[in-house]
């Protein structure tokens, strides 16, 4: 697995350097933020919102929202520490299979997809960044989809959202820094576990 790891972040580089995220995108399975979110900014404001910024994995002229970037920033870190996590890496052997390979295509897919439903669930507007893949029970259901192992349980879903937590971190939002963010991001992730946790 230490192997595989490391691949896995071999080619996190090497995907970044391809990594496109103006796609037009079927919108019909886009999240939308809970009924009972706060007044106020949206969670895709707070993370940075629509600043256009420079693309910092693409060429010189490349621009991206400060929110997307923020975000998918988070996913590739947490695709690293879920990557590293013997407790529920073993969900994703299909993935680090291919990536042992140096096959990254369902790695680059992931990441944007992934990168997608965050921007959609927190309140992104921008078209192009919103998920138009599989519902989330689809998606963790080996019924529907040959990259999941088994069935999520309740367990391993609280350590995933633990993972992302730790990659909040890994990127500068803590509890100690931004208590409320982490408190709300942690929320609007357990709004999917009723779905995702299958068994
Ligand atoms: C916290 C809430 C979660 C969200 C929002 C989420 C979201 C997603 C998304 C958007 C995809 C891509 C689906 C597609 O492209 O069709 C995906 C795939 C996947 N998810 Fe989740 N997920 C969550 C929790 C989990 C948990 C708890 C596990 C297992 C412990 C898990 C395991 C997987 C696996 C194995 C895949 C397939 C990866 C691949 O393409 O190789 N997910 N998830």
């Amino acid at each position: 697995m230490k192997k595989q790891v490391i691949l896995a972040a071999i080619c996190l580089t090497t995907v970044s350097i391809f990594y496109t995220s103006c796609k037009k995108k079927d919108t019909t399975t886009t999240p939308t933020p809970a009924a009972n979110a706060p007044a106020g900014p949206t969670l895709y404001t707070r993370v940075g919102g629509t600043t256009m910024v420079q693309d910092p994995k693409a060429p010189a002229g490349t621009m991206i929202e400060k929110g997307r970037l923020t975000l998918r920033s988070v996913v590739d870190s947490a695709i690293y520490v879920i990557a590293a996590d013997a407790s529920i890496n073993g969900y994703f052997t299909v993935l680090l299979q291919e990536v042992t390979a140096g096959n990254t295509t369902g790695f680059a897919a992931l990441s944007e997809n992934f990168t997608d439903f965050l921007c959609g669930a927190t309140g992104a507007t921008n078209s192009a960044y919103l998920y138009g893949g599989k519902s989330m029970k689809d998606a963790h259901d080996p019924a529907y989809t040959n990259r999941i192992t088994q069935k999520v349980d309740n367990a391993d879903f609280t350590q995933f959202v633990n993972d992302i937590g730790t990659a909040l971190a890994k990127n500068g939002v803590t509890t100690s820094n931004n208590a409320q963010l982490v408190t709300d991001l942690v929320a609007l992730l357990n709004t999917t576990r009723s779905t995702i946790v299958q068994r």
